[in-house]
């Protein structure tokens, strides 16, 4: 009877309990424990690499021509072919206009053009001037233009013959007078002015256009207004204002994207785009420097056309106005080998006889971009601009490879000659396209076999693989190739940039700086994407032509990268935390503190810090969250639905603080 009791007491308080639980607003059990995370500040550490978190750019969904290089005319010169899309010419974005009156026509010659690099040009023969007689561009989906900013034209022209056609004595008997405007789709003036083209040479004019009004869609209207024939090639139209006031540079608002994500070093510029779909598409640096008319510009194998107009100079200089190291990538000697549609059968590899002048490009880079002003190269550089080094210091060699014997035997003539040559270069070699599996097997045992100083691994996995994959570089060999986690992001069924994808991104990057002794680097990607030009989703940076949305995988990246330092502090978490992951580093220049935490699950995670060894704190920090709907995305055109909120914190030997659901918390401790 007292056992009966004893029990029946016992029932009626756990039910009494739920029911407090439950007008508590929670049942007791769904609160997670209050956890505690021992961390000593005052012991050494270990040193981690202080290049972490950089950004991998690479021209695909229009990132660079109609994206980061401000540019706005398209095909400016006439070099679109129906290779690079069905519809596609020579005169693609391009059209013919006669106005009141005027009477002329429209060809495209090669025979004497600017430069071979650049064989195609535009011939406009003017039978009647009337209101003039020449050419509409349309840019990439229009371009934007604002009212007070001034536009920088230039082209190329050379006079073919005055009067009728083979007429006339030959005699070029006046300049061919051109009017330039900026104009809507309706045809109303936004700006103009005036440039004059005399004699059968090949010559530059340039004028500058102040636009009188705002337009997010304007053309550029090119009007002969004089009878006969001219050649014209390399028509540009660039706002005076680019990043840092860079000629021929880069669209402002999106370097600066760019430049707040704070990046330590900066790959470029693929990505498959580099070792392209066949030998002949192979990315060749030498084509993308010196004066934009002797750029050999190419087919881009995302499916559009690369002017090479942001080329090697324009990457390396945007890398050091940023402060991001330059991390170019050279093919290995072969295509892809998905080239010709082939699905992975399809690499090929340059002829042997041809591999060394190839392997002396790869040299040349070098000397390009840190030889003395008196090397052949180095001079290059110092004409282009810039008499001091590059300071290269990280040289990738192949992308996502699959690792054949034609492969191996290409990288490994260049990866002796650069050891030999250059031993202050770290090379890096790949280990193919996936984190396992064949490729990744024998790019690792050859990396190995070779001694590459740092191999570049690429994944695209589900958040759930990121959670589950935590642990993959504490078990990784510390006496072997070093790793650059070169393309990584978590994606969703649907390719959306959900918060979840960018937590599980978070709690995996706190899992790069616990191994930042053996994973020295690491980039998301891909880095931009324009709107209705996208190949590839998800993306970091959508943008359109006047308007940019960061996404909140964005936000993770920068949080990482303007918190990173160079020594990690072990904490310790309790085993049963599952939903959180954590990282606590110092910043041995400031002698900052930075905790950060990733709270995967759905509750609030009470938290008490025991910070050991924590004398010199000062006790004013500063705390970013990022937190919102889990499947919440920063759509494009709407206000961003997640974005880190900064606040002060109290901080000491011990405090208590609280990780949202679904968060990201990043803790700033400075020390005296
Ligand atoms: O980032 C997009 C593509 O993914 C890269 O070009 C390639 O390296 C990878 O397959």
């Amino acid at each position: 009877m007292k056992k009966i009791t004893g029990l029946v007491r016992q029932t009626i308080l756990s039910v009494l309990l739920f029911i407090i639980a439950l007008a508590a607003g929670s049942p007791a059990s769904a609160q997670p424990p209050v956890r505690t995370l021992d961390i000593n500040l005052a012991q050494p550490g270990k040193a981690i690499s202080s290049d972490l978190f950089g950004v991998f750019f690479e021209d695909i969904n229009y990132s660079a021509d109609g994206g980061l290089y401000a540019e706005l005319v398209q095909n400016r010169s006439f070099e679109y072919q129906i290779t690079e899309q069905l519809s596609w010419n020579a005169l693609t974005a391009w059209e013919l206009t006669q106005r009141d009156g005027g009477r002329g026509s429209l060809a495209i010659a090669t025979a004497v053009p600017v430069h071979p690099n650049n064989p195609h040009y535009v011939v406009i023969e003017v039978q009647q001037p009337g209101g003039g007689v020449g050419l509409v561009n349309f840019g990439f989906d229009g371009i934007p233009v604002q009212a007070g900013e001034q536009y920088d034209f230039s082209m190329f022209g050379r006079q073919l013959f005055t009067g009728n056609h083979w007429g006339g004595n030959g005699v070029l008997a006046s300049p061919a007078r051109f009017v330039v405007r900026l104009e809507t789709k309706e045809g109303a003036v936004l700006g103009e002015t005036t440039v004059n083209i005399s004699g059968r040479d090949w010559q530059r004019v340039a004028a500058t256009i102040t636009a009188t009004n705002t337009d997010s869609a304007a053309r550029l209207v090119v009007l002969s207004q004089t009878k006969g024939g001219v050649a014209l090639d390399e028509i540009s139209l660039f706002p005076r204002k680019t990043f840092k006031n860079r000629a021929n540079g880069l669209r402002p608002d999106l370097a600066q994207a760019i430049a707040d994500l704070q990046p330590k070093f900066m790959r470029f510029p693929g990505g498959c785009l580099v070792h392209g779909h066949g030998l002949d598409n192979l990315y060749r640096w030498k084509d993308s420097i010196g004066p934009i008319e002797q750029r050999r510009g190419q087919e881009n194998l995302w499916g559009y056309h690369q002017s090479l107009g942001l080329g090697y100079f324009e990457f390396f200089q945007f890398c050091e106005d940023i402060g991001a190291k330059p991390l170019p990538v050279v093919p290995a000697g072969v295509c892809c080998q998905n080239a010709d549609n082939q699905g992975g059968t399809g690499q090929r590899g340059l002829p042997l006889e041809a591999m060394p002048t190839y392997i002396q490009d790869v040299l040349d880079l070098i000397e390009w971009a840190n030889g003395p002003t008196n090397s052949t190269w180095g001079a290059k550089r110092a004409a282009a601009g810039h008499p001091e080094s590059f300071h290269l210091q990280y040289l990738g060699v192949g992308n996502e490879e699959h690792i054949t014997p034609v492969f191996e035997e290409r990288f490994k003539m260049i990866h002796d000659v650069l050891k030999a040559k250059h031993p202050e270069i770290t090379v890096i070699g790949t280990v193919g396209p996936f984190h396992s599996g064949e490729d990744y097997d024998a790019g690792w045992k050859f990396a190995n076999a070779e001694r590459i100083a740092m191999v570049d691994e690429h994944y695209y996995e589900s958040p759930e693989w990121f959670l589950n994959n935590l642990k993959r570089y504490d078990a990784y060999d510390r006496t072997k190739s070093k790793v650059y986690l070169g393309e990584y992001a978590a994606h969703e069924g649907n390719r959306a940039n959900t918060l979840r994808t960018a937590l599980a991104e978070a709690a995996y990057l706190t899992s790069l700086e616990r191994n930042g002794d053996v994973v020295r680097l690491a980039s998301y990607a891909p880095l931009l994407a324009k709107e209705r030009h996208t190949q590839w989703r998800p993306d970091m940076i959508y943008f359109n032509n006047t308007s940019l949305q960061l996404s909140v995988n964005y936000f993770v990246q920068q949080l990482f990268s303007q918190n990173q330092g160079d020594v990690y502090l072990p904490v310790t978490l309790p085993n049963t935390a599952t939903n959180l992951a954590v990282s606590s580093v110092r910043d041995s220049k400031t002698g900052d503190v930075i905790l950060k935490f990733v709270n995967v699950g759905a509750e609030v995670q009470p938290l008490k810090m025991n910070l050991s060894g924590a004398k010199k704190l000062v006790m004013q920090a500063t705390r970013t969250v990022l937190t919102g709907e889990l499947m919440a995305v920063n759509a494009f055109g709407k206000p961003a639905a997640v974005v880190p909120q900064t606040s002060s914190l109290t901080v000491g030997e011990k405090f208590d603080c609280e990780l949202p659901a679904h968060s990201l918390t990043v803790i700033r401790m400075a020390t005296r």
